[in-house]
């Protein structure tokens, strides 16, 4: 107890100090760029239902995003974990079955396998990609495979091709993993459409931010078909929930940017929000009970897209082809200005690879020295906190073993994830160029 009170109190004294910093860059970047007449179609939405009948703006939502994976078909889901979960379920995939997936991601997956009633069986990353290992998912086979999942990560495809050899000659469904992957391409070919089906997210950390929010794809009719039946019967979060969830689109819109991030920050410690009118319960809101094992009892699981969420993503979509471009040239410039620096060594050979056309989520690097970065890059205001994948699995809070994983299986994602340092991709108008110069002078110390 005693130490949870000191715990709150050096966050309280860090946020407060951080109140002096001229901005702070975060990963997550609100909706600040949605005119008022945008926030306004959000807040009926959100409040009465505008004059749209609300299935035909989540189709159109789904019809949106769809034709930008590719020609299959596309459903909407409350979120990732929930597209995979259904799927996993009109695939019968329960006790006995083993599904293989990476050691190097959110619980919300092994979660949703040990939901089903299968095992999740871990495979260890390929650190060129921080994707699966091809050969390690193959060591993994046995005759209780029935699913293996391929993630691609930080935007970077992974060894889709080889896996999906992999797959073929031992009879496997591939589920590609894109929750941290939107529009990449491998050959022209964009991730999504070398499995059997695809899941993405578009939670508020992910590519495109309808604050929570997930999509199933196929190519194939007959399976979209029968995962369409199965969503059919499916409810939406209560209404409760998404006025919170609406709230802290508010909230977010207003103070996730850089010039305003470090107020948030304060704002969440004290849990001040509630009382200037918004909502923080950020493990409901974001739908933490599926970082736990058992079954969620505070919201429906599995649940559909709510309009609200589904408008956000059609208003994402709407500038889409913009922000891809700056990512992409984002990327670039972070790449170009490694050249010739010791931190070349240290990327992920996938950077380099002319077969691949990445749209990064994160600049993502492990490299020995990851600390002493990341202690320069809080010297610059960037929020080094929110780093992903760490641990072989994250947002975990009951430990690893809990979701079946053995330490050291995974070994490279262990030792990948320990020094593991993320640059932001996805910024506000006029901050690309800001993180540069503070890239630039953090690497000249790296020559
Ligand atoms: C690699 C990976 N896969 C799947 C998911 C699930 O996405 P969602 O949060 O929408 O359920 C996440 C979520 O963070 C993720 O990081």
């Amino acid at each position: 107890m005693l130490l949870k009170i000191v715990r709150k109190m050096i966050n309280i004294a860090k946020s407060l100090k951080l109140l002096g910093a001229p901005f702070l860059i975060g990963f997550v970047q609100g909706h600040a760029y949605l005119s008022e007449e945008q926030a306004g179609v959000v807040k009926r939405i959100a409040e009465t239902g505008d004059n749209r009948d609300p299935e035909d703006i989540v189709s159109q939502y789904e019809a949106a995003i769809t034709s930008v994976i590719g020609k299959g078909y596309g459903l909407s889901f409350a979120s990732g974990r929930m597209a995979f979960f259904s799927l996993l379920k009109v695939l019968k995939i329960g006790p006995g079955d083993e599904v293989i997936l990476q050691g190097f991601t959110c619980s919300v997956m092994p979660n949703a396998i040990l939901r089903s009633g299968a095992k999740p069986v871990y495979c260890d990353i390929d650190k060129d990609t921080f994707g699966p290992a091809a050969a390690d998912i193959e060591s993994k086979i046995t005759s209780r495979t029935r699913l293996i999942v391929a993630q691609h990560s930080f935007g970077i495809p992974c060894a889709i091709e080889h896996i999906i050899d992999i797959a073929k000659k031992h009879g496997i469904f591939v589920l590609e993993d894109c929750a941290i992957t939107f529009d990449s391409a491998v050959k022209g070919i964009k991730v999504g459409n070398f499995g059997d089906a695809a899941i993405f997210s578009t939670d508020h950390t992910k590519p495109l931010n309808t604050l929570i929010g997930g999509l199933l794809y196929t190519t194939n009719q007959a399976l979209y078909e029968k995962v369409r039946f199965y969503s059919a019967a499916l409810p939406q979060l209560d209404k409760p929930h998404q006025k919170r969830l609406y709230q802290q689109f508010l909230f977010e819109r207003k103070y996730y940017q850089p010039i305003k991030f470090k107020q948030a920050n304060f704002l969440n410690y004290l849990n001040l929000i509630k009382k200037l009118g918004y909502a923080y319960k950020p493990n409901f809101v974001f739908l933490g009970d599926d970082y736990g094992r058992e079954s969620s009892r505070s919201y429906p699981y599995p649940a559909k897209m709510s309009p609200m969420f589904a408008q956000l993503g059609i208003f994402e979509l709407a500038r889409w082809d913009k922000e891809r471009a700056r990512r992409k040239a984002l990327l670039s410039e972070y790449l170009r200005l490694a050249d010739n620096t010791k931190i070349k060594e240290y990327l992920p050979k996938a950077y380099f690879d002319q077969s691949l056309d990445i749209v990064p989520l994160r600049f993502a690097m492990s490299l020995p020295e990851a600390d002493t970065m990341l202690e320069k890059m809080k010297k610059e205001h960037i929020e080094v906190a929110g780093r992903w994948f760490l641990d072989p699995i994250i947002c975990c809070p009951a430990g690893v073993e809990n979701l079946g994983y053995n330490k050291g299986v995974c070994a490279i994602a262990e030792a990948t994830g320990r020094h593991m340092v993320n640059w932001p991709c996805v910024l506000p108008a006029g901050w690309d160029e800001r993180i540069l110069k503070i890239y630039k002078k953090i690497l000249e110390t790296y020559i």
